[in-house]
Order: C-alpha cells, then sequence, then structure tokens
C-alpha cells in the first residue's frame, strides 16, 4: 500500500462509544450523510476521508474516539504483529520530532496487560523510524497528541490512527465538576433518546454541573461540541491541514442558531452547583439559552409549551443513603404527576428500589451505563387528560 496517498484515501472509519450508545452514534452519523457499514456492542463503522473524520470529531455528540484504519494486518503471535507493523510506512504519517502513545484492546490468550503490548507496538514503529530516518519520535502514555490504536482479534490486527486523542466523552466545557456529574457524551445520548422535539420546553430539575442541559441548548442551537476543544489526535499526523480544519470549523459555525424557540430550565437547590452550571454553561457559548433557577425541584417552574422534564438525582450509590432518599424520589413521582401534565417524564437511576417510590408506570425503560454501573432512563408519559377531569372536577 502507498501510505503517501493514506490521507486522501476513503477508508475504514471506526467509531467507539460506551455500552448501549451506538444507536445514537448510528442516528448521528447517518445524518451527516455516511453509511453503517457494520455495527458492534460498543463500535460503529462507517467509511470516509481523513477530513471526514475531522467532521465527526467535530460533529459527534455521542462518540468516543474516531479511529481511521490505517492497515489490516494478519498476526497471530506478537513477534508477527510486531513485524506487520514495522512494515507501515510511520515517517508517512507521524511526525519525526513529534511524540506518540499506543493503546490497544486484543482477545489474544498470550496477551493478559495490554501494556506489554502496546510496548512492543511502539517498539515497531520507532524501529522502523530509526531504520529509515536514523532517528525516532518520542512516546509515552499520553494521549494528546498522536495517538496509535491496535484492535487484534484472533489472526487480524486492525491498525488504526486514533483521530481523537483524548476522548470525545468531555466536550471540554466542564471546567468544574461537582459530585457525580454525567459524561457528556452519555448526557447527548440521554437527551437524544428522549421525545423532545426541541421546540418544547427542556426541563432538567437537580441539574448539578448543569450537563444535561447544557447538552440540550447546544442540540436545541445546533452548536457541535467539538467546536468547544481545541485539541485533537487528528492535529499531529502528517494529513493534517489547519485550512481544512479551519474550513470544517467554520462551516460547524455557520449553523448555530442565535436564538431557539424553546425554554432550557436548569434547576438545583445547591448554590454551588448552580454556580457550576452556569459556568460550564458559559464555556460551552449557551448560557444566554439556559434559565438557572436555584430551588428546591418542587418549586421548579414548568412552561406552558409542554416538552421533556428530566432528573438525574442522585441514587445512593455514589451520593446519599439510600433510605433517605426514598422519599426525594416519591415527591420527584407527585412533582411530575401533578405539575408537569402533558410532558413527557424523565428519570435516570441505577437503583430500582428507589425508582419503584416515583410511583408511576414506566412507558419506557431505556438501557445506559453510567461509568461501570447500569443505569435506566425512565420515561413516563404524564397525561393532560388527568388535568382536564381535575378541572372538571373543580
Ligand atoms: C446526581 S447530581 C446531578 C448531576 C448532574 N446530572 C451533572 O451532570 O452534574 C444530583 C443533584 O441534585 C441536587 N439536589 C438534591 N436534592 C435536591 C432538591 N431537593 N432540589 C433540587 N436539587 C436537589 C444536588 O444538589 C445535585 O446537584
Amino acid at each position: 500500500m502507498n501510505f503517501s496517498k493514506l490521507f486522501e484515501e476513503t477508508r475504514p472509519i471506526l467509531i467507539s462509544s460506551s455500552p448501549h450508545i451506538t444507536l445514537y452514534v448510528k442516528q448521528e452519523i447517518t445524518a451527516l450523510g455516511f453509511e453503517v457499514m457494520s455495527e458492534g456492542f460498543t463500535t460503529v463503522e462507517t467509511q470516509g476521508t481523513f477530513d471526514d473524520a475531522i467532521r465527526f470529531n467535530i460533529q459527534l455528540r455521542t462518540g468516543n474516539h474516531v479511529y481511521f484504519l490505517v492497515e489490516k494486518l494478519l498476526a497471530s503471535s506478537v513477534e508477527e504483529l510486531y513485524a506487520g507493523i514495522r512494515k507501515i510506512e510511520w515517517e508517512e504519517i507521524l511526525i519525526e520530532d513529534g511524540y506518540f502513545s499506543v493503546h490497544s484492546v486484543t482477545d489474544h490468550p498470550e496477551i493478559q496487560n495490554t501494556m506489554f503490548l502496546n510496548l512492543r507496538i511502539k517498539d515497531a514503529v520507532a524501529d522502523r523510524f530509526q531504520e529509515v530516518r536514523n532517528k525516532r519520535p518520542d512516546s509515552g502514555s499520553e494521549k494528546n497528541r498522536s495517538v496509535i490504536f491496535v484492535y487484534w482479534k484472533s489472526n487480524e490486527a486492525l491498525v488504526y490512527i486514533d483521530t481523537s486523542g483524548d476522548p470525545l466523552t468531555k466536550h471540554g466545557y466542564r471546567k468544574i465538576s461537582l459530585r457525580a456529574p454525567l459524561q457528556e457524551s452519555l448526557a447527548a445520548a440521554m437527551v437524544m433518546s428522549t421525545r423532545w422535539d426541541k421546540k418544547g420546553a427542556f426541563v432538567n430539575p437537580m441539574c448539578g454541573s448543569g450537563t444535561l442541559a447544557i447538552e440540550a441548548a447546544l442540540m436545541a442551537c445546533d452548536k457541535s461540541p467539538g467546536l468547544i476543544r481545541d485539541n485533537f489526535g487528528f492535529m499531529h499526523v502528517k494529513g493534517y491541514n489547519p485550512e481544512t480544519f479551519r474550513t470544517i470549523q467554520k462551516q460547524a459555525e455557520e449553523k448555530i442558531a442565535a436564538t431557539i424557540p424553546c425554554k432550557i430550565i436548569a434547576g438545583d437547590i445547591d448554590h454551588e452547583a448552580l454556580r457550576a452550571a452556569r459556568t460550564n454553561a458559559e464555556n460551552a457559548g449557551v448560557d444566554h439559552l439556559i434559565e438557572f433557577i436555584k430551588s428546591d425541584f418542587q418549586n421548579t417552574p414548568i412552561p406552558d409549551h409542554v416538552g421533556v422534564v428530566m432528573f438525574n438525582p442522585p441514587y445512593g450509590e455514589r451520593l446519599g443513603a439510600t433510605d433517605q432518599l426514598e422519599n426525594t424520589y416519591a415527591q420527584i413521582g407527585d412533582f411530575l404527576k401533578k405539575n408537569c401534565r402533558g410532558y413527557w417524564g424523565y428519570v435516570f437511576t441505577a437503583n430500582p428500589m428507589l425508582a419503584k417510590k416515583i410511583g408511576l408506570k414506566a412507558k419506557r425503560k431505556i438501557d445506559f451505563y453510567n461509568g461501570q454501573l447500569k443505569c435506566k432512563l425512565l420515561e413516563y408519559e404524564l397525561y393532560e387528560g388527568s388535568k382536564k377531569r381535575d378541572r372538571e372536577l373543580a
């Protein structure tokens, strides 16, 4: 293969995500006009050029990493893998005076710890450089410059450039994290999983550091999360052209709406949480689109233009004790029933016992993981009908 043309070719692009989020990654890449070629439990494969990989990094809300395929190798042992990787013309891909790191995933029985594999891959790349250029780039574990990713399963190894570097799960606006913040990509997937049409209200009592409301605001004004970040893996390889990147950024910037048709409300009882949410929203450039309210969730104003009310309450694993929370969950159920008629209500929890205290029948239970914790986003249809009946009975 002629590696000097690598960055101009259409090649497989693999997008990784957290479990249960591939559905939303698929929606996003399809909306961007790309075809889904295949999918796994935490990956979606499409194809495109290196510039398309840049676009994904800027625009995807729910992905973790965007991997651009360099080479497919046959290797049944570590030494065969070393030899195959050493044959790749890394001098056409990596910057000579640069810095690179390696990460890998394998099911190979010889490998107990991928650190050993990563070292061997690093040696192969460095030895190649030494051989053809008589010098070698620096390497280490930091993911903020060139990153090579190898997926080695059975006898096949897929060698990629990780065009994201540091994971896209962080959208770059959260400078202040409080207790139990949601990952930004998870929050985006949660918002995408709801029935919110971006015209009705999005209400987020118990907003914490504001992740759900900020993701909702980014979606409502069509601002790509990658516009908030200033460093990506793709910037540290030879195919990177800053002018192309600037054009892609400009195209994304031009789509941003100055105003939005819906109300977005973020409330929290805790002053510090609200301060963090406001600062994070400022960093994301969407603070003007969110109404921040310091109040107990039971006093959150609910706009007439019905939409979605979403709760991410403490659930006992990491914050507060479960028994103290039973009352809170029962009150959330009452609040949804009495104050949010006509809305779709959502409660995100890892605690099924607490969820029962809400006292409403869930229409859907949407699976997610929050870190290692299995969670459900419970969806409630809060019928308008009972409101009419109440008025008639009054
Ligand atoms: C799990 S955290 C929310 C995390 C948030 N999704 C994030 O990404 O940062 C729960 C939040 O509920 C707030 N909270 C607890 N009891 C409350 C109440 N009665 N009314 C309003 N907020 C409350 C806490 O202050 C905390 O910020």
